[in-house]
């Protein structure tokens, strides 16, 4: 797929948020290997720590439906500029997705711009540091 149109899908997904805190609403895309969008939005709570963020509603979403490959997520944002993914997200997405994973992020024009998660998360922490 190409990756305006998931980014689209992203911008879509934020109506499905509930940022009722922040009022800071985030969409995600997360795009298979074999072309399947899995779709997500930040969820707050008013325990505020207990807030999920829009990527990992979208990858915990495709892991519980068996996804294994993934290639790419678009994430998009309520601001002028680019929402780039947080720390924890980035963490996440590093050890269910893999370092080669493209992360597309979206501003409120569509512009794109595209890294590779390993450039977003260097010298990181995995499970090969546990053994
Ligand atoms: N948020 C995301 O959903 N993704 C990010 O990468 C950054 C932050 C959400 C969490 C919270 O609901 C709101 O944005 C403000 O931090």
């Amino acid at each position: 797929m190409d990756y305006n149109k998931l980014a689209e899908i992203a911008i879509k997904s934020k109506q499905r948020a509930l940022p009722t805190y922040s009022h800071f609403h985030v969409g995600a895309a997360l795009l298979t290997g074999e072309g399947k969008v899995y779709r997500g939005a930040n969820i707050e709570n008013s325990s505020y720590s207990l807030t999920i963020c829009a990527e990992r509603t979208a990858v915990f979403n495709a892991v519980l439906e068996g996804e294994k490959n993934f290639k790419a997520i678009a994430v998009a944002g309520d601001s002028p500029g680019f929402t780039p993914p947080c720390g924890a997200c980035r963490q996440v997405l590093l050890e269910l997705c893999g370092p080669e994973l493209d992360v597309v992020l979206v501003d409120m024009e569509k512009n794109i711009k595209i890294y590779k998660l390993k450039e977003l998360i260097p010298h990181s922490f995995s499970k090969e540091n546990l053994k």
